[in-house]
């Protein structure tokens, strides 16, 4: 599906060998993941020719981290506290997505925060797990 829409990804995952066994709501945890993706897909231009979503793991010391990274849009700095608002949206869209991505990232014991975000290059979404 993203494909078709001329994106490319990247996975880049920890070796599954240093992945410990993690307690979480996986639909809820699978359902946020593919809010980011979906927002990172969303976050193009028609015209932008190199589209780009990579998603990452890694063991961090006591800490799982999972990222999704676009090179879309990105976010404008003072955007960035009220994005997991329910209703804040650019789009005329419902604006739930990341409040749901949120709640249920934080329903499984784990925080979100945007790592970094530049108006015109993209934007990186970090997850984290304490193991
Ligand atoms: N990867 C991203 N790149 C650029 N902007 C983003 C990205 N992810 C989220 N945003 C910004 O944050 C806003 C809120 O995202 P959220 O997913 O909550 O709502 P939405 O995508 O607008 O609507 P919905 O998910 O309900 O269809 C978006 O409208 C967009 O402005
Ligand atoms: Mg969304």
């Amino acid at each position: 599906m993203l494909q078709n829409q001329g994106i490319q990804t990247k996975l880049d995952l920890e070796r599954e060998e240093n992945i410990p066994e993690l307690f979480l709501n996986k639909d809820g945890v699978t359902d946020a993941l593919l809010n980011l993706i979906q927002n990172a897909a969303e976050s193009f231009s028609a015209k932008q020719r190199e589209k780009l979503i990579t998603i990452r793991t890694r063991r961090n010391h006591h800490a799982i981290e999972l990222w999704v990274i676009d090179n879309g849009r990105g976010i404008e700095p003072e955007r960035w506290g009220s994005i997991f608002d329910p209703g804040h949206t650019t789009k005329g869209s419902d604006g739930l997505g990341l409040a749901l991505v949120r709640e249920a990232v934080f329903k499984s014991g784990g925080n979100i925060c945007i790592e970094d975000s530049q108006v015109g290059r993209g934007t990186s979404f970090k997850i984290t797990f304490e193991v």
